[in-house]
C-alpha cells in the first residue's frame, strides 16, 4: 500500500468548483495587486484569529522578515530564538542585519524551552539603562518563539520573561494557524499573544494557497500601518519611500483562494486530531508507545478546541534512520523536521555555536520522524503505518 506524506487532492477535489469560481472573479476583474480579495481575506483571518489586524504577505518568511523591518531590528541587535526551526526562522534575523542567538529546546514538546531562555538572559545579559545587552553587547530586541508542527510554545512563561525584559515577541507561527494556547485567564490563538505573529500559506501548511503566501497578525494600529508600507517598498505616497521595505505583497489570486478555504480550516486541523489519535492509540495497542516518543498534548485537559492542530506528526525514535528506511522500502512516505540545528547549518558558522551546545535539539534532529497526516488520510492507510512501525520494532 502506498501512503504519501501529504495528498491534498481529496481536498482540491471537494472545493474545485469554489476555487474555480474565485479565481475566474480575479481574473475577469484582472485586478492583481491589493485587490479587494487581498482585503477581504485579511479580515477574515483577523476575525478568525481574533485580533484587530492582518496585513497579506507573499510568503511566512516575508511575514518575519516584514515584521523585523518594520520593527527597525538590525545591526548591533540580538533576537532570540528556538535551535529548532525552519531555516527562515533564523534567516530573517540575519537578513536584517541582526545577530540570532539560539536556544534549547524542550525535549518533550520540541518547542524553545523557556528554562533554557531564562537561563541565557541571567548567564549572557545584563540591563544596560533598562535594555537587555548580551556578552557581544548587542542589544537583545526580540524573542522569536516558533510553535512547531501546530502546537504552541509554552507562552504564559514566555510572555512573562519578556514583559520583564522589555521585549518584544514576534511569534512564527507558520505551522499554527488556529492552534490555541491556555492563559490562566482564558484562552488565546497562536500569533496573537506577542506583538505580532506570523503565518504561511505554504502548500503543505494546514491552510495552503496554491503557491506561495503568508500574513503578519498584530493588535497595533501603527505596527499594522508600517507593515503595510513595508510590504510595498516603504512606500506610501506613491514613489516616496519613508524607509527600506520589500516587495512583500500578497498576491490576489492566493487570496481568493486561501478566502475560500479558510472556513474549512477548523474541520480540516480537527480531523488531523481524530488522525494524530487513531496513531497514538494504535501505537499504544500495537505495544510500541514505549519504543518510540510519542507526540506530546500539554494542553489536552485545559478545554481548547484547538490545543494542537496536528500540522505534523511526529515520533522519536533512537533507531530513525534505520525506521525510515524500512518505511520507505513499504512505500510509507516521511520526513524529517530537521535535520540539522540552525545552530549548525553552515551558513551559521560566523557565530561559533559548537556541536553539542543544544543537545535536546541535536537529539531532535537525529531521532524526529514525521508520518503521513492530512485530514483525508484514511484509518486503512494509517493502520498500515502503525502495523510496519510495530512490525520494524517487533
Ligand atoms: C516554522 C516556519 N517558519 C517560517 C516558515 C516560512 O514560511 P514560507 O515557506 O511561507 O516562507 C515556515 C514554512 O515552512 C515554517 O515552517
Amino acid at each position: 500500500m502506498r501512503v504519501p506524506l501529504l495528498d491534498l487532492t481529496e481536498q482540491y477535489r471537494l472545493l474545485a468548483d469554489q476555487i474555480r469560481a474565485a479565481t475566474d472573479e480575479v481574473l475577469a476583474r484582472q485586478r492583481f495587486i491589493l485587490g479587494p480579495k487581498v482585503e477581504q481575506f485579511e479580515k477574515a483571518t483577523a476575525e478568525y484569529c481574533g485580533i484587530a489586524h492582518a496585513v497579506g504577505v507573499s510568503s511566512g518568511t516575508d511575514a518575519l522578515l516584514a515584521v523585523l523591518m518594520a520593527l527597525v531590528i538590525g545591526l548591533r541587535d540580538a533576537v532570540i530564538t528556538t535551535a529548532y526551526s525552519f531555516f527562515a526562522t533564523g534567516g530573517c534575523i540575519a537578513r536584517v542585519g541582526a545577530t540570532p542567538v539560539f536556544i534549547d529546546i524542550d525535549p518533550v514538546t520540541y518547542n524553545i524551552s523557556p528554562a533554557a531562555l531564562q537561563q541565557y538572559i541571567e548567564k549572557c545579559c545584563h540591563e544596560v539603562e533598562g535594555k537587555l545587552v548580551n556578552q557581544n553587547r548587542q542589544m537583545i530586541r526580540a524573542i522569536i518563539p516558533v510553535h512547531l508542527f501546530g502546537l504552541c510554545c509554552e507562552m504564559n512563561e514566555i510572555m512573562n520573561i519578556a514583559r520583564k525584559h522589555n521585549l518584544l515577541v514576534i511569534e512564527d507561527a507558520a505551522q499554527a494557524l488556529g492552534a490555541e494556547y491556555p492563559f490562566a485567564d482564558g484562552t488565546a490563538k497562536a500569533g496573537t499573544m506577542g506583538g505580532a505573529g506570523c503565518f504561511s500559506f505554504y502548500p503543505s501548511k494546514n491552510l495552503g494557497a496554491a503557491g506561495d503566501a503568508g500574513m503578519v497578525v498584530c493588535s497595533n494600529e501603527q505596527l499594522a500601518d508600517r507593515l503595510r508600507i513595508c510590504r510595498q517598498h516603504g512606500m506610501e505616497a506613491r514613489y516616496q519611500h519613508q524607509f527600506i521595505g520589500g516587495n512583500f505583497r500578497l498576491d490576489e489570486l492566493q487570496a481568493a483562494i486561501l478566502s475560500v478555504k479558510l472556513p474549512y480550516l477548523d474541520n480540516w486541523s480537527a480531523a488531523r486530531r481524530e488522525a494524530a489519535k487513531f496513531y497514538t492509540e494504535g501505537f499504544r495497542q500495537a505495544g510500541v508507545e514505549k519504543k518510540i516518543q510519542l507526540p506530546a498534548e500539554p494542553y489536552l485537559k485545559r478545554g481548547l478546541k484547538n490545543h494542537h492542530i496536528y500540522h505534523q506528526y511526529v515520533i522519536g525514535s533512537s533507531d530513525r534512520n534505520e525506521l525510515r528506511e524500512y518505511l520507505t522500502k513499504r512505500e510509507i512516505g516521511t520526513a524529517i523536521y530537521y535535520p540539522l540545528g540552525l545552530h549548525e547549518q553552515e551558513c551559521f558558522e560566523y557565530l561559533e555555536y559548537k556541536r553539542g551546545e543544544f543537545p535536546e535539539t541535536e537529539r531532535a534532529a537525529r531521532e524526529s520522524l514525521a508520518l503521513p497526516i492530512y485530514p483525508e488520510i484514511s484509518r486503512e492507510a494509517q493502520q498500515y503505518v502503525v502495523g510496519c512501525i510495530a512490525e520494524f520494532f517487533g
